[in-house]
Protein backbone atom coordinates (compact mmCIF):
# COMPACT_ATOMS: atom_id res chain seq x y z
CA UNK A 1 0.00 0.00 0.00
CA UNK A 2 1.08 3.41 -0.95
CA UNK A 3 2.55 5.43 2.15
CA UNK A 4 1.73 8.90 3.58
CA UNK A 5 4.40 10.47 5.03
CA UNK A 6 3.50 13.90 5.95
CA UNK A 7 1.89 17.07 5.14
CA UNK A 8 3.23 21.11 4.49
CA UNK A 9 1.52 24.02 4.20
CA UNK A 10 2.37 27.47 3.01
CA UNK A 11 0.21 30.48 2.15
CA UNK A 12 -0.14 31.31 -1.69
CA UNK A 13 0.15 35.30 -3.37
CA UNK A 14 0.16 36.11 -6.46
CA UNK A 15 3.41 38.65 -5.86
CA UNK A 16 5.61 35.24 -4.62
CA UNK A 17 5.92 34.35 -8.35
CA UNK A 18 6.98 37.84 -9.60
CA UNK A 19 9.96 37.50 -6.54
CA UNK A 20 11.38 34.23 -7.67
CA UNK A 21 11.23 35.51 -11.37
CA UNK A 22 12.98 38.29 -10.77
CA UNK A 23 15.80 36.62 -8.38
CA UNK A 24 14.24 38.90 -5.11
CA UNK A 25 14.85 36.24 -2.18
CA UNK A 26 17.33 37.73 -0.25
CA UNK A 27 15.77 41.35 -0.50
CA UNK A 28 14.73 42.62 2.79
CA UNK A 29 10.81 42.91 2.06
CA UNK A 30 10.92 39.02 1.18
CA UNK A 31 14.08 37.40 2.91
CA UNK A 32 11.63 36.46 6.41
CA UNK A 33 9.58 34.80 4.06
CA UNK A 34 11.97 32.94 1.47
CA UNK A 35 14.11 31.90 4.54
CA UNK A 36 11.23 30.08 6.08
CA UNK A 37 11.45 27.40 3.34
CA UNK A 38 15.02 25.69 2.86
CA UNK A 39 14.05 23.31 6.09
CA UNK A 40 10.55 22.10 4.38
CA UNK A 41 13.05 21.39 1.35
CA UNK A 42 15.52 19.45 3.03
CA UNK A 43 13.04 17.33 4.80
CA UNK A 44 11.49 16.72 1.11
CA UNK A 45 14.65 15.69 -0.04
CA UNK A 46 14.98 13.33 2.73
CA UNK A 47 11.41 11.54 2.64
CA UNK A 48 10.87 11.87 -1.41
CA UNK A 49 7.78 12.01 -2.05
CA UNK A 50 6.88 10.58 -5.77
CA UNK A 51 3.35 11.94 -5.25
CA UNK A 52 1.35 15.28 -3.82
CA UNK A 53 -2.37 16.12 -3.14
CA UNK A 54 -2.43 19.66 -2.78
CA UNK A 55 -5.64 21.09 -1.34
CA UNK A 56 -5.86 24.84 -2.48
CA UNK A 57 -8.57 27.00 -4.14
CA UNK A 58 -9.40 28.27 -7.74
CA UNK A 59 -9.43 31.98 -7.92
CA UNK A 60 -10.80 32.19 -11.18
CA UNK A 61 -8.41 30.58 -13.44
CA UNK A 62 -10.07 27.31 -13.83
CA UNK A 63 -13.38 28.02 -12.54
CA UNK A 64 -15.55 30.97 -12.67
CA UNK A 65 -18.35 32.54 -10.62
CA UNK A 66 -21.06 30.79 -13.43
CA UNK A 67 -19.59 27.06 -12.29
CA UNK A 68 -18.36 26.40 -8.87
CA UNK A 69 -17.78 23.24 -7.55
CA UNK A 70 -17.60 23.03 -3.83
CA UNK A 71 -14.93 19.99 -4.17
CA UNK A 72 -13.12 18.81 -7.21
CA UNK A 73 -10.52 16.48 -7.93
CA UNK A 74 -7.99 16.69 -10.79
CA UNK A 75 -7.82 13.31 -12.89
CA UNK A 76 -5.23 14.90 -15.43
CA UNK A 77 -2.30 13.66 -17.23
CA UNK A 78 -1.24 17.09 -17.05
CA UNK A 79 -2.10 20.63 -15.62
CA UNK A 80 -1.06 24.08 -17.41
CA UNK A 81 -1.52 27.24 -16.09
CA UNK A 82 -1.72 30.37 -17.03
CA UNK A 83 -1.04 33.95 -17.21
CA UNK A 84 -3.50 35.37 -14.13
CA UNK A 85 -2.79 38.84 -15.06
CA UNK A 86 -0.29 39.67 -12.00
CA UNK A 87 2.79 38.64 -14.02
CA UNK A 88 3.43 35.47 -12.72
CA UNK A 89 5.41 33.60 -15.19
CA UNK A 90 3.80 30.51 -16.59
CA UNK A 91 5.62 27.68 -16.02
CA UNK A 92 6.07 24.26 -17.47
CA UNK A 93 3.13 22.08 -17.33
CA UNK A 94 3.13 19.74 -13.74
CA UNK A 95 3.00 16.08 -14.11
CA UNK A 96 -0.43 14.34 -12.90
CA UNK A 97 -0.86 10.29 -11.11
CA UNK A 98 -4.32 9.51 -12.82
CA UNK A 99 -3.81 6.25 -10.77
CA UNK A 100 -4.29 8.07 -7.74
CA UNK A 101 -6.95 10.76 -9.17
CA UNK A 102 -9.29 8.03 -9.98
CA UNK A 103 -8.80 5.89 -7.24
CA UNK A 104 -9.29 8.97 -5.05
CA UNK A 105 -12.32 9.61 -6.91
CA UNK A 106 -13.95 6.66 -6.37
CA UNK A 107 -12.90 6.44 -2.90
CA UNK A 108 -14.18 10.21 -1.77
CA UNK A 109 -17.52 9.49 -4.15
CA UNK A 110 -17.82 6.02 -2.26
CA UNK A 111 -17.78 7.55 0.97
CA UNK A 112 -20.82 10.38 -0.36
CA UNK A 113 -18.12 13.29 -0.76
CA UNK A 114 -19.82 14.15 -4.29
CA UNK A 115 -16.87 15.38 -5.57
CA UNK A 116 -16.30 17.18 -9.21
CA UNK A 117 -14.11 15.18 -11.57
CA UNK A 118 -11.93 17.48 -13.58
CA UNK A 119 -10.03 15.14 -16.68
CA UNK A 120 -8.99 18.92 -17.61
CA UNK A 121 -8.08 21.63 -14.89
CA UNK A 122 -6.03 24.91 -15.16
CA UNK A 123 -4.14 25.29 -12.22
CA UNK A 124 -3.79 28.72 -10.74
CA UNK A 125 -1.09 30.55 -7.94
CA UNK A 126 -2.33 28.47 -5.59
CA UNK A 127 -1.46 25.20 -6.73
CA UNK A 128 1.94 26.29 -8.83
CA UNK A 129 3.49 28.28 -6.40
CA UNK A 130 3.93 25.66 -3.42
CA UNK A 131 5.45 23.54 -5.94
CA UNK A 132 7.78 26.29 -6.87
CA UNK A 133 8.50 26.91 -3.06
CA UNK A 134 8.90 23.68 -2.10
CA UNK A 135 11.22 22.44 -5.22
CA UNK A 136 12.61 25.47 -6.92
CA UNK A 137 15.00 24.03 -8.84
CA UNK A 138 14.14 22.49 -12.49
CA UNK A 139 11.22 20.93 -12.79
CA UNK A 140 8.83 19.60 -10.44
CA UNK A 141 9.88 16.07 -9.13
CA UNK A 142 6.66 15.20 -8.00
CA UNK A 143 3.18 14.21 -9.35
CA UNK A 144 0.35 16.10 -8.26
CA UNK A 145 -3.37 15.57 -7.81
CA UNK A 146 -4.70 18.62 -7.35
CA UNK A 147 -8.15 18.76 -5.05
CA UNK A 148 -9.85 22.50 -4.91
CA UNK A 149 -11.86 23.32 -2.29
CA UNK A 150 -14.21 26.27 -2.91
CA UNK A 151 -13.55 29.08 -0.69
CA UNK A 152 -14.22 32.22 -3.31
CA UNK A 153 -18.12 32.55 -3.78
CA UNK A 154 -20.54 31.78 -1.12
CA UNK A 155 -22.05 28.96 -0.10
CA UNK A 156 -18.90 28.00 1.11
CA UNK A 157 -18.24 23.86 2.90
CA UNK A 158 -18.32 23.92 6.68
CA UNK A 159 -15.10 23.60 8.29
CA UNK A 160 -16.25 20.20 9.69
CA UNK A 161 -16.98 19.00 6.49
CA UNK A 162 -13.78 20.12 5.12
CA UNK A 163 -12.01 17.91 8.03
CA UNK A 164 -14.35 15.05 7.02
CA UNK A 165 -13.01 15.70 3.46
CA UNK A 166 -9.24 15.49 4.59
CA UNK A 167 -9.69 12.71 6.45
CA UNK A 168 -11.43 10.47 3.52
CA UNK A 169 -9.22 11.51 1.33
CA UNK A 170 -6.38 10.59 3.61
CA UNK A 171 -7.89 7.08 4.40
CA UNK A 172 -8.22 6.69 0.53
CA UNK A 173 -4.27 7.82 -0.03
CA UNK A 174 -3.89 4.56 2.50
CA UNK A 175 -6.10 2.68 0.79
CA UNK A 176 -4.42 2.87 -2.68
CA UNK A 177 -2.52 -0.28 -3.95
CA UNK A 178 0.60 1.67 -4.95
CA UNK A 179 4.31 1.59 -3.36
CA UNK A 180 4.62 5.02 -3.60
CA UNK A 181 5.26 7.65 -1.03
CA UNK A 182 2.35 10.22 -0.78
CA UNK A 183 2.03 13.95 1.11
CA UNK A 184 -0.60 16.33 0.97
CA UNK A 185 0.26 19.97 0.46
CA UNK A 186 -2.19 22.82 2.06
CA UNK A 187 -1.99 26.23 -0.16
CA UNK A 188 -3.80 29.29 1.66
CA UNK A 189 -4.36 31.39 4.24
CA UNK A 190 -3.34 32.42 6.99
CA UNK A 191 -5.15 35.53 8.00
CA UNK A 192 -5.78 38.15 5.12
CA UNK A 193 -8.73 40.38 3.45
CA UNK A 194 -7.89 41.59 -0.16
CA UNK A 195 -10.72 43.86 -0.24
CA UNK A 196 -14.08 45.60 1.40
CA UNK A 197 -13.88 47.82 4.67
CA UNK A 198 -11.30 45.75 6.10
CA UNK A 199 -9.06 45.45 3.48
CA UNK A 200 -5.60 44.44 5.30
CA UNK A 201 -7.02 42.79 7.88
CA UNK A 202 -5.06 40.39 10.28
CA UNK A 203 -5.26 38.47 13.08
CA UNK A 204 -1.68 37.38 14.56
CA UNK A 205 -3.32 35.80 18.07
CA UNK A 206 -5.61 33.57 15.75
CA UNK A 207 -3.79 32.36 13.47
CA UNK A 208 -1.21 31.60 16.16
CA UNK A 209 -3.88 29.38 18.00
CA UNK A 210 -5.03 27.81 14.70
CA UNK A 211 -1.06 26.75 13.69
CA UNK A 212 -1.13 25.35 17.52
CA UNK A 213 -4.08 23.68 16.89
CA UNK A 214 -2.79 21.57 14.33
CA UNK A 215 -0.23 19.74 15.86
CA UNK A 216 -2.09 18.83 19.07
CA UNK A 217 -6.03 19.59 18.74
CA UNK A 218 -6.81 19.13 15.08
CA UNK A 219 -10.49 19.85 14.99
CA UNK A 220 -10.16 23.16 17.19
CA UNK A 221 -11.49 25.10 14.23
CA UNK A 222 -14.30 23.13 12.85
CA UNK A 223 -15.91 24.18 15.85
CA UNK A 224 -16.23 27.44 14.33
CA UNK A 225 -18.99 28.43 11.30
CA UNK A 226 -17.82 30.15 7.74
CA UNK A 227 -19.29 32.67 9.07
CA UNK A 228 -16.85 33.30 12.17
CA UNK A 229 -13.84 31.83 10.38
CA UNK A 230 -14.16 34.88 7.94
CA UNK A 231 -14.70 37.16 11.37
CA UNK A 232 -11.60 36.18 12.60
CA UNK A 233 -9.28 35.55 9.73
CA UNK A 234 -10.74 37.62 6.78
CA UNK A 235 -12.77 36.86 3.90
CA UNK A 236 -9.67 35.44 1.92
CA UNK A 237 -8.56 34.15 5.26
CA UNK A 238 -10.57 31.74 5.19
CA UNK A 239 -8.40 29.35 2.74
CA UNK A 240 -7.33 28.19 6.18
CA UNK A 241 -9.89 25.55 5.38
CA UNK A 242 -6.88 23.86 3.10
CA UNK A 243 -4.85 23.78 6.36
CA UNK A 244 -7.64 21.67 8.09
CA UNK A 245 -7.83 19.14 5.34
CA UNK A 246 -4.43 18.33 4.89
CA UNK A 247 -4.29 17.77 9.06
CA UNK A 248 -7.14 16.07 8.50
CA UNK A 249 -5.77 13.26 6.25
CA UNK A 250 -2.78 12.78 8.29
CA UNK A 251 -5.13 11.39 10.90
CA UNK A 252 -5.57 8.72 8.73
CA UNK A 253 -2.21 7.93 8.30
CA UNK A 254 -0.84 8.43 12.27
CA UNK A 255 -2.59 9.21 15.58
CA UNK A 256 -0.49 12.02 16.30
CA UNK A 257 2.08 14.02 14.10
CA UNK A 258 5.60 15.91 14.79
CA UNK A 259 6.04 19.61 13.65
CA UNK A 260 9.30 19.69 12.36
CA UNK A 261 9.37 23.19 11.26
CA UNK A 262 7.58 26.76 11.08
CA UNK A 263 7.31 30.03 10.17
CA UNK A 264 4.93 33.01 10.13
CA UNK A 265 5.85 36.61 9.04
CA UNK A 266 3.41 39.67 8.49
CA UNK A 267 2.91 41.07 5.65
CA UNK A 268 3.68 39.65 2.55
CA UNK A 269 1.14 41.48 0.53
CA UNK A 270 -1.87 41.50 2.33
CA UNK A 271 -1.41 38.35 3.80
CA UNK A 272 -0.17 36.88 6.99
CA UNK A 273 2.02 34.07 5.66
CA UNK A 274 2.50 30.69 7.32
CA UNK A 275 4.85 27.56 6.77
CA UNK A 276 4.75 24.47 8.42
CA UNK A 277 6.16 21.02 7.97
CA UNK A 278 3.92 18.07 9.75
CA UNK A 279 5.47 14.46 9.97
CA UNK A 280 3.28 11.46 10.02
CA UNK A 281 5.01 9.99 13.33
C1 LIG B 1 -3.08 37.81 -2.15
C2 LIG B 1 -3.36 36.69 -1.36
C3 LIG B 1 -4.03 35.59 -1.90
O1 LIG B 1 -4.38 34.48 -1.20
C4 LIG B 1 -4.38 35.58 -3.24
O2 LIG B 1 -4.94 34.47 -3.75
C5 LIG B 1 -4.11 36.69 -4.04
C6 LIG B 1 -3.47 37.79 -3.49
C7 LIG B 1 -2.37 38.99 -1.60
O3 LIG B 1 -2.15 39.11 -0.38
O4 LIG B 1 -1.96 39.85 -2.42
FE1 LIG C 1 -5.66 33.09 -2.38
Amino acid sequence: MARLIGGLGTSHIPAIGGAIHKGLQQEPYWKPFFDGFPPARRWLDKVKPDVVVIFYNDHGLNFFLDKMPTFAVGAAAEYRNADEGWGIPTLPPFRGDQDLSWHLIESLIDRSFDVTTCQEMMIDHACTLPLKLFWPIGDCPVAIVPVCINTVQFPLPAAARVYALGRAAGEAINSWDSDKRVAVIASGGLSHQLDGERAGFINKEFDTEFLASLVSNPEWATQFSIHELVEKTGTQGIELLMWLAMRASLTAASPTVRMLHSNYYIPISNTATALMVLEAA
